[in-house]
C-alpha cells in the first residue's frame, strides 16, 4: 500500500519513512502542500499522513483541497498542537483521523492500518483524477414530457461541440446530464473531466484549470498540466459555474473565445480542443442582472441551454424512479424488498421533494436499509418537515395564502399596539377605513380594546 507522508520537519519525515517502510508500506514524502498535491497526482496515492502546522503550508487546507479533488482520499492529520477545535475542523473537513504529537509509533501503526482497511473498503480508484469517470454513465430515468424535452436537448447537444449550460435545482441530475452528453457524443472515447468550481479557492481553481509553470508561485516546483489540457479532445464539465469569481470569469471568457489557454506564470498560449459543459443550481439570469455574473460569459456558455425541471413539476416520474432505486438498493443491500405499497407511493407522490431526485434516492435507500418487510409503506419514509421556504417551493396556493394572512394579522396587531389601540389612528396608518378594520379584526380574532 502506498502512503504519502507530509511534514516540513525532515527528522520526522525520515523517521516515519523508515518506520512505515519497515512495515511494508511504499512511502512517498512531501515537505509542503504543493509537493503533496503533485505526489498524489503522480502516484495515485489514496492514503496520506499529514502534519497540520507546516512552515510553508497549512495541512488543513491541503486536506480540503485534496478532498475536493479526490473525494476518496483517506487522510490522517498529525498535530503538535492537539485541540478540540483542530480535531473538529480536521474531521469536519473529511480527515479519517487526528493524532497529536508526540505519538507512540505502535499507536500510529494501528491507526494507519485502520485507514488502509478503510481505503480498501472504498475500492481502488484506478483513475484518481478530479475529472475521472468513476462509474459508467447511468441512463437518466423518467418519461414525463418534461424529461423527454431534456432528452431531446441532450441529443441535439451530442451533435455539436457547442457549449452547454445546464441549470436546475440541487439534486435534479445536472451531473448525470453532463455525462450523458459526453458519453453519447463522438468524444466518448476521450476523457470526461469534471471540476467543482465551488469547492476550490480562486487561485487553486485557476491553476487547476489552466495549469502552471515551475516557479509561478511559492511552492510551484514543477510544471503542471491543467484540466483543460487533460480534457483535450474530450469534455470538460465545469460544475457550480455560478460560484466562480468575476476575475476568473474574465479569464474563462477569453479561453472560450480564443480556444487557447495560458498556464499560470507562462507567456505562451496553448491551443486546446475541449467541449465545455457547465452547470449551476444558482439563478444565473438573476446573477447577471445583479452584475454578479458577466453577461457576455453567460451567453458564451449558454449556446445550448438546458433546464432540468424540479421533481415536483414532473411527479409522473416519481413512481418510476422509486422502483428503480428500490431495485438498486435491495440488490446492493441484499434485502428482499420488492414492492412499494399503493399508499406508500401516494405518500411519495404527495411530497414536494425540495432535494429532488437525490432526496428520493436517499429516501428509498434508507427505507430499504431499515425495513424488515418486503413491502415499503408510507411508515418507512421519513419526510423532512416542510419549512416556510419549502412551502413557497411546493407551489401550493393555499399555503401561500395562509402565510399572507398570518402576515396581515401580525401587521395589524403591531400597528394597533403602536397607536395604543386607537382605532381611527390605526386605520389611518393601515390605509383602510374603520369598517374594514373591524371586519379584519373580527376575521383574525383580534379584540379591539376600548370598545
Ligand atoms: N433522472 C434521473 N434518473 C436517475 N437518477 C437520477 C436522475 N436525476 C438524478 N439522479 C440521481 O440523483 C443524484 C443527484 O444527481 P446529480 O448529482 O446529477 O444532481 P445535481 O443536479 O448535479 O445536484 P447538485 O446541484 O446538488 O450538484 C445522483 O445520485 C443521480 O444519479
Ligand atoms: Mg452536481
Amino acid at each position: 500500500m502506498k502512503i504519502l507522508v507530509v511534514d516540513d520537519d525532515l527528522v520526522s519525515l525520515n523517521m516515519l519513512q523508515e518506520f512505515l517502510g519497515k512495515n511494508h508500506f511504499e512511502v512517498f514524502l512531501a515537505q509542503n502542500a504543493e509537493q503533496a498535491m503533485q505526489e498524489v497526482r503522480a502516484h495515485h496515492i489514496q492514503l496520506v499522513l499529514s502534519d497540520i502546522k507546516m512552515e510553508e503550508s497549512d495541512g488543513l487546507s491541503l486536506l480540503g483541497d485534496l478532498k475536493a479533488l479526490y473525494p476518496k482520499i483517506v487522510m490522517i492529520m498529525m498535530t503538535g498542537f492537539g485541540s478540540m477545535e483542530g480535531a473538529i475542523e480536521a474531521i469536519q473537513k473529511g480527515a479519517f483521523d487526528y493524532i497529536s504529537k508526540p505519538f507512540d509509533l505502535i499507536k500510529l501503526l494501528s491507526l494507519v492500518n485502520k485507514a488502509v482497511k478503510h481505503v480498501q473498503s472504498l475500492g481502488q480508484d484506478d483513475e484518481m483524477d478530479a475529472g475521472s469517470l468513476i462509474e459508467a454513465p447511468k441512463a437518466l430515468i423518467g418519461s414525463s414530457p418534461k424529461m423527454v424535452e431534456v432528452y431531446k436537448t441532450i441529443a441535439r447537444a451530442t451533435l455539436s461541440t457547442s457549449t452547454v449550460l445546464i441549470q436546475g435545482e440541487s439534486g435534479t441530475g445536472k451531473e448525470l446530464v453532463a455525462r450523458a452528453i459526453h458519453s453519447n457524443s463522438d468524444r466518448k472515447s476521450k476523457k470526461f473531466v469534471a471540476v467543482n468550481c465551488g469547492a476550490l479557492t480562486e487561485t487553486l481553481l485557476e491553476s487547476e484549470l489552466f495549469g502552471h509553470v515551475k516557479g509561478s508561485f511559492t511552492g510551484a516546483q514543477s510544471d503542471k498540466k491543467g484540466l483543460f489540457e487533460e480534457a483535450n479532445g474530450g469534455t470538460l464539465f465545469l460544475d457550480e459555474i455560478g460560484d466562480i469569481s468575476l476575475g476568473l470569469q474574465v479569464k474563462l471568457l477569453r479561453v472560450l473565445q480564443e480556444g487557447e489557454i495560458k498556464p499560470v506564470g507562462s507567456n505562451t498560449q496553448l491551443k486546446v480542443n475541449v467541449r465545455i459543459v457547465a452547470a449551476t443550481h444558482r439563478n444565473l439570469d438573476e446573477m447577471v442582472e445583479l452584475s454578479k455574473f458577466r453577461e457576455d460569459l453567460f451567453y458564451r456558455l449558454k449556446v445550448i441551454g438546458l433546464e432540468i425541471p424540479p421533481l415536483r413539476e414532473r411527479k409522473e416520474d416519481i413512481a418510476e424512479l422509486a422502483i428503480v432505486f428500490l431495485k438498486k438498493y435491495s440488490g446492493k443491500l441484499k434485502k428482499k424488498v420488492n414492492e412499494i405499497s399503493k399508499e406508500g407511493l401516494q405518500s411519495l407522490f404527495n411530497y414536494s421533494w425540495p432535494g429532488n431526485v437525490r432526496e428520493l434516492e436517499h429516501q428509498i435507500e434508507r427505507a430499504v436499509a431499515l425495513t424488515s418487510s418486503s413491502v415499503l409503506t408510507s411508515d418507512d419514509f421519513n419526510f423532512t418537515p416542510v419549512t416556510g421556504a419549502d412551502q413557497k417551493l411546493s407551489n401550493s396556493g393555499s399555503s401561500d395564502q395562509r402565510s399572507l394572512e398570518e402576515m396581515e394579522k401580525a401587521h395589524i396587531l403591531s400597528v394597533l399596539k403602536q397607536v395604543d389601540y386607537n382605532k381611527s389612528k390605526a386605520s389611518e396608518v393601515l390605509g383602510i377605513d374603520r369598517a374594514t378594520l373591524y371586519r379584519k379584526a373580527q376575521r383574525y380574532g383580534i379584540t379591539l380594546k376600548n370598545e
